[in-house]
């Protein structure tokens, strides 16, 4: 498939993706009966209801929300099913949802909503399918108020044991509590204030300052003028492959999952966005 097609491809599902996500109950997996914080995701069993969740009903929302996806996005989808898997079935490696969760103790009030997820990528097709360079302003991130979970590879949470409407697709929650950096295997855009799973085959880790450069590395982001004591997070921007390659898993290299890179080992070839090697023929 050419690189495009997998960012189209990609992009498409990754809403359908999302939307499927979103329309689970996460309370139910990720908090206890008795009201316990939900970040005993520690617990095994309430990790994978959640798994079990998404996987079971996945095709379902595909075919409620592709002729939305195809009105406003424009997309021609040639067959929702086949590529679907290849993108976003996270099911063979989750560690790096384990990892955040107990990162984060507040995992499902940190991530996007139907209505975030259609504001950023509204905005992102808005202008002519380049990269968002910036977002509208919005409830949480303004002219007026920007904290730092607005910033590039930043996100905030809603509020501890705080009920989000997940399905929600209008209004914008109030989430500007609790900053912090994006988990590995996530990005956060600059202009909202919460966390987006990076699809498979792409690469997310943790950002590091180039003392050098002054960016965020591997990504393109600098640490915002004015907020000395802001420091990098995770990834910032979901390439779209067309404006950019530096979420994607390097050619060479292959990503068994969105927070892991491997060399293509002798008698192999990975290329860009490979979730694993391919033998060569000889
Ligand atoms: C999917 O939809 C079909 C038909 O509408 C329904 O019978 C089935 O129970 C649904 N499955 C899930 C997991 O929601
Ligand atoms: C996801 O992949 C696993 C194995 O890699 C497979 O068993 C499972 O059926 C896939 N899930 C979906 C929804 O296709
Ligand atoms: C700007 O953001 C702040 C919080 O970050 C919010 O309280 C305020 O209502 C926003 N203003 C507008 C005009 O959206
Ligand atoms: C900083 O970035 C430059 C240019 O991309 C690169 O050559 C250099 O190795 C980077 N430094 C570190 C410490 O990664
Ligand atoms: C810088 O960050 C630290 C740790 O988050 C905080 O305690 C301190 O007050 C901050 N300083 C300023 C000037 O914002």
């Amino acid at each position: 498939m050419s690189r495009r097609g997998f960012s189209l491809i990609g992009v498409t599902h990754f809403i359908v993706l999302i939307i499927a996500i979103l329309s689970l109950p996460l309370d139910v997996s990720c908090q206890d009966e008795d009201g316990a914080s939900s970040g005993d995701s520690t617990n095994p069993a309430s990790l994978s209801l959640f798994v079990e969740l998404i996987y079971n009903q996945m095709s379902n929302y595909t075919k409620i929300f592709e002729p939305e996806i195809k009105k406003n996005l424009g997309f021609c989808i040639t067959n929702v099913d086949a590529d679907w898997n290849r993108a976003f079935n996270f099911s063979d490696n989750l560690e790096f949802l384990t990892a955040c969760m107990q990162k984060t103790n507040d995992f499902p009030q940190r991530l996007c909503t139907a209505a975030e997820v259609k504001f950023y990528f509204s905005n992102f097709y808005e202008q002519g399918r380049q990269k968002a360079n910036y977002l509208k302003p919005n409830k949480n991130c303004n002219l007026t108020s920007f904290p730092n979970g607005c910033e590039p590879g930043w996100a905030c949470s809603v509020g501890k044991n705080q009920k989000v409407d997940m399905k929600n697709s209008k209004d914008l929650p109030a989430r500007t509590e609790d900053c912090r950096s994006c988990c590995e295997g996530f990005f956060c855009p600059k202009g909202i204030t919460c966390m987006i799973p990076c699809p498979l085959g792409a690469y997310c880790p943790s950002a590091k300052l180039n003392s050098t450069t002054g960016t965020c590395d591997p990504y393109a982001y600098q640490i915002p003028p004015g907020k000395a004591n802001h420091t990098c997070g995770g990834a910032d921007i979901w390439a779209d492959v067309t404006s950019g390659s530096d979420v994607f898993c390097s050619a060479g290299s292959y990503c068994p999952s969105t927070t892991q890179k491997l060399s293509c080992s002798h008698g192999h070839y990975c290329r860009m966005g490979s979730t694993s090697e391919e033998r060569m023929f000889l």
